[in-house]
């Protein structure tokens, strides 16, 4: 292992860095620094640039563009290995590609959306890069996604330690990128174990105070694109039991400070039951549910759990099925909100991966569809530093000498081969 960035490396944060990355006695520690090999160490990127971690019944390959999971594969009730995730071949597509949509990536240093692309520590005002909604007076956008237009995901990530099992990538923030205040030093853990992957995230502002707000942005399909009867995931079951409520949010999907009931049989009702993704997809009130002409989800929904609570104990806040498969997902959190995308922005312009689809391209083009996929980002409540009064911001603000920020999850995979529709229209 190497520290080149040691002199911005706190205590605390190779104290959590350290419980981060499980040794396990007699286990060589293997890992790159940048382009190069460490010397001994055997386990470098394939020849596609992706590095490979396995556990019992899962495997997955990374790329340290975004620090994203490139693959995720499991094997089906037919024992037919499915690749579950959106993604490129090879690692070095990742930058070719401008229109990326955040694949598998780590979004930062703020995920989701900051209001009018300012926010405010301590009476001092931060204007942010803009880079959505353009408008005539404003033609970078009227508010800043996922971190700017080189946000965390369009970067780069450090190798610091590759084991069997596990990947930890590194990276370093300037103070001022994207018009954030300080530096800030990030770690991110992957780990593979028996039909489970465990993401830790920790960021530590070495300088000053500044928003930091994490989470994983991939796209599922638990088909791996390979169903014969759909190539949309509208199909899958979602079931978030502890979502009673979301963030309330204008055309342009800007909280607008209002929480929001979901009411039992709403379109918006994923919590009293499962429910497949694309059951209300006929109903004129999902219209505009995900922003302005948009039809489906582009929801942050909170995991109200009662507090104190043990994350890994408390049951998950999602889960996802698909009957075709049989392949479910349920994931654990410490964080408490859930944002669900039900890619209503693709449009066949991203092809699939060598490892996904039916390859008849006659039957079925080699790409993925609008609504062929939903994305599901761990969080906290977006934009959480622009409302005061919900009381976030001290899970949003960090500055040196604190706590870390810290993200945790697991998911947990299983196969279950429910029938679809065995227990009515919508419980998939
Ligand atoms: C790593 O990259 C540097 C600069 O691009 C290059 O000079 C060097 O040969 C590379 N090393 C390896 C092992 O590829
Ligand atoms: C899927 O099953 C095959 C055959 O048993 C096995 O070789 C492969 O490793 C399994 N895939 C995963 C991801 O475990
Ligand atoms: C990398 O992947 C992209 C997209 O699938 C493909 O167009 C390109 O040819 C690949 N490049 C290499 C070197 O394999
Ligand atoms: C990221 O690394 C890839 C090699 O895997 C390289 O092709 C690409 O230019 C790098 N991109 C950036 C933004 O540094
Ligand atoms: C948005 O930010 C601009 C400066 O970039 C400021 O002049 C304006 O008052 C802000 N608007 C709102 C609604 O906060
Ligand atoms: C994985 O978990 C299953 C049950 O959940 C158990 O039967 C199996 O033995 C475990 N495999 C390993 C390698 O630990
Ligand atoms: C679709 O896939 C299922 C499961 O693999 C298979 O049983 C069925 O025969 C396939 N149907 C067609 C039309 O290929
Ligand atoms: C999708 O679900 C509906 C019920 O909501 C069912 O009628 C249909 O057969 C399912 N299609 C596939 C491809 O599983
Ligand atoms: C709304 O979407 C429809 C169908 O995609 C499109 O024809 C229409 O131009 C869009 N309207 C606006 C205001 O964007
Ligand atoms: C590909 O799919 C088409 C349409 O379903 C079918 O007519 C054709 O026979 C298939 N070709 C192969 C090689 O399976
Ligand atoms: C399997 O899926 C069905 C339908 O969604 C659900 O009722 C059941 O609880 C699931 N089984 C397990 C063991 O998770
Ligand atoms: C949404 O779908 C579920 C399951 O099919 C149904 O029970 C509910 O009435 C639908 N709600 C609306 C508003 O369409």
């Amino acid at each position: 292992m190497l520290w080149q960035a040691s002199s911005s490396i706190t205590a605390a944060l190779l104290v959590s860095l350290a419980s981060a990355t499980p040794q396990i006695p007699g286990q060589v520690l293997t890992g790159t620094v940048g382009n190069a090999t460490i010397a001994g160490n055997p386990r470098g990127p394939d020849v596609h640039g992706k590095y490979e971690i396995r556990g019992p019944g899962i495997r997955a390959l990374f790329v340290p563009y975004g620090a994203a999971i490139a693959n995720l594969f499991l094997n089906d009730t037919a024992g037919i290995e499915r690749d579950v995730v959106g993604g490129f071949d090879n690692a070095s597509y990742y930058t070719v590609d401008r229109q990326h949509p955040h694949f598998g990536a780590v979004p930062g240093r703020y995920a989701n959306r900051i209001r009018n692309s300012s926010f405010e520590i301590d009476g001092q005002t931060f204007h942010v890069l803009p880079n959505e909604n353009p408008e005539p007076g404003s033609p970078k956008g009227v508010d800043t996604l996922h971190g700017g237009p080189d946000g965390w995901d369009w970067r780069n990530w450090t190798v610091v330690a590759h084991t069997e099992d596990s990947i930890t990538f590194s990276l370093t923030d300037p103070d001022g990128d994207q018009g954030f205040p300080g530096e800030v030093v990030s770690y991110v853990t992957y780990t593979l174990g028996n039909m489970t992957w465990d993401l830790r995230m920790v960021a530590v502002p070495t300088e000053k105070k500044t928003p930091i707000m994490l989470s994983s942005h991939t796209y599922w399909n638990l088909d791996g694109f390979a169903n014969n009867e759909t190539a949309l995931a509208l199909n899958h079951s979602l079931w978030l039991p502890y979502g009673g409520q979301r963030v309330g949010t204008d055309p342009i999907l800007i909280p607008t400070g209002d929480i929001l009931a979901n009411a039992p049989q709403s379109v918006n009702d994923f919590w009293t039951a499962p429910k497949q993704l694309g059951a209300n997809f006929t109903n004129p009130a999902l219209l505009g549910n995900c922003g302005a002409n948009c039809t489906g989800y582009d929801t942050c929904f909170l995991t109200n759990r009662q507090q104190p609570y043990d994350w890994r104990q408390a049951g998950p806040v999602a889960r996802l099925r698909s009957a075709w498969s049989g392949i479910q997902v349920d994931v654990f959190t410490d964080q408490e909100a859930f944002q669900v995308y039900s890619c209503g922005g693709m449009n066949g312009s991203m092809a699939l991966k060598s490892t996904q689809g039916l390859f008849n391209v006659t039957e079925r083009p080699r790409v993925i569809e609008q609504y062929g996929c939903v994305v599901m980002e761990v969080e906290d409540w977006i934009d959480g530093i622009n409302q005061p009064q919900w009381g976030r911001r001290e899970k949003q603000i960090y500055g040196p000498g604190g706590d870390p920020y810290v993200l945790q999850a697991s998911y947990k995979f299983s196969l279950n081969s429910t029938a679809v529709g065995l227990l009515g229209p919508g419980s998939g």
